[in-house]
């Protein structure tokens, strides 16, 4: 039977949301990763100290004993050097919504003007504070990332100190724009990775399946593929594993997000090994993450037999059920406990 270890795995997008959500998957991530970088799209939005520090703090309690760490990111808005100064140590990046592009996130950026942005980007740059993009238009849903690829082009060439993490990206001309720029880095999630928009509504709608931004075409997955299994530096992985309650995925109106955080490692392994690239692996969950971010590797190692896993129906604690991505599928590769 094959065996695959994987040293500090790094999930560098997640939502791990608050209260009762927050205990029924923080365990479910903290078990398995070393640590993920936190979306602050709350209600209200992670945008001051004290918020950030006590959000970290329920974080710590809802992992356990776990050792995981929560990398905070600030909600972006105008902030001037003193407040970023000041806030500095304790995030690791600042993550910027368009206004209204996703969950919680109407009180992101409405116009993006480099000279408006330019105080706050400017200061970030200069205090060496990444910037994290969530790059969509508010134009028709496929081409809502190639609408926004100028955004991300016109940041890179007016802020080049700055680095800029195009969050998920989803199709081949991302793929393309951040070899371009040498301050362009992006996330890929597993779900972009496997699905094709043929999963979500090529038979019967499959609700949770269902994300922004909407998983895209054979040409793009091919290419995602492509470069996450060359364990090209620039790239890394970010789940963007975003829970919702089964009861609001499953009715009309239903929330974007698909929950894989408990799934993800088991799929990836699966599909660099079908690729041939299992070498790279390594590269993706960890080593690029640590070189982009200045992370330090913990001495947590999960090992992968090659043994048939079962994805659960849901996930559930208390009131909250919450279903993954393939539930009910099998997949090839199970973590030994
Ligand atoms: C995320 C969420 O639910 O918070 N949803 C999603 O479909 N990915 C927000 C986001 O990252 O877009
Ligand atoms: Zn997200």
């Amino acid at each position: 039977m094959q065996t695959v270890i994987l040293n500090s795995p790094f999930d560098m997008h997640l939502h791990l949301r608050d209260d009762e959500m927050l205990k029924l998957v923080a365990p479910l991530s903290s078990k398995t990763f070393s640590g993920a970088l936190i979306m602050p799209n709350l209600m209200p939005p992670v945008d001051a100290k004290e918020a950030l520090l006590f959000y970290k703090q329920r974080i710590k309690k809802a992992i356990g004993d776990n050792d995981f760490a929560p990398m905070m990111t600030l909600f972006f808005k105008n902030y001037s050097k003193e407040f970023l100064e000041d806030i500095k140590d304790e995030i690791i990046a600042v993550k910027l919504y368009p206004a209204g592009i996703t969950t919680n996130s109407d009180g992101g950026v409405e116009v993006f003007d480099t000279v408006e942005l330019a105080p706050t980007l400017n200061a970030m740059s200069e205090l060496n504070i990444p910037l994290s993009i969530h790059g969509e238009s508010n134009g028709y849903v496929m081409d809502r990332e190639t609408e926004f690829l100028p955004v991300y082009e016109s940041l890179a060439i007016a802020f080049p100190k700055l680095k800029i993490i195009m969050e998920h990206i989803t199709t081949k001309e991302a793929v393309d724009l951040v070899q371009k720029y040498d301050n362009l880095y992006a996330t890929i999630t597993a779900h972009h990775l496997t699905l094709t928009l043929d999963d979500v509504l090529g038979n019967m709608l499959k609700p949770h399946l269902f994300c922004k931004p909407i998983v895209k075409s054979y040409k793009d997955r091919e290419a995602l593929v492509k470069i996450a299994t060359s364990g090209h530096p620039k790239i890394m992985f970010g789940s963007d594993s975003a829970p919702h309650l089964k009861e609001n995925k499953e009715k009309d109106n239903a929330a974007a997000g698909i929950f894989t955080a408990p799934i993800a490692l088991q799929i990836l392994v699966q599909l660099f090994n079908d690729n041939n690239k299992l070498e790279n692996l390594q590269k993706f969950v960890s080593d690029n993450a640590c070189n982009i971010y200045g992370l330090k590797p913990n001495k947590k190692t999960i090992t992968f037999k090659e043994k048939d896993f079962k994805i659960p129906d849901f996930y559930e604690k208390g009131t909250q059920k919450v279903v993954p991505m393939y539930a009910g599928e099998i997949l090839k590769w199970s973590i030994e406990a």
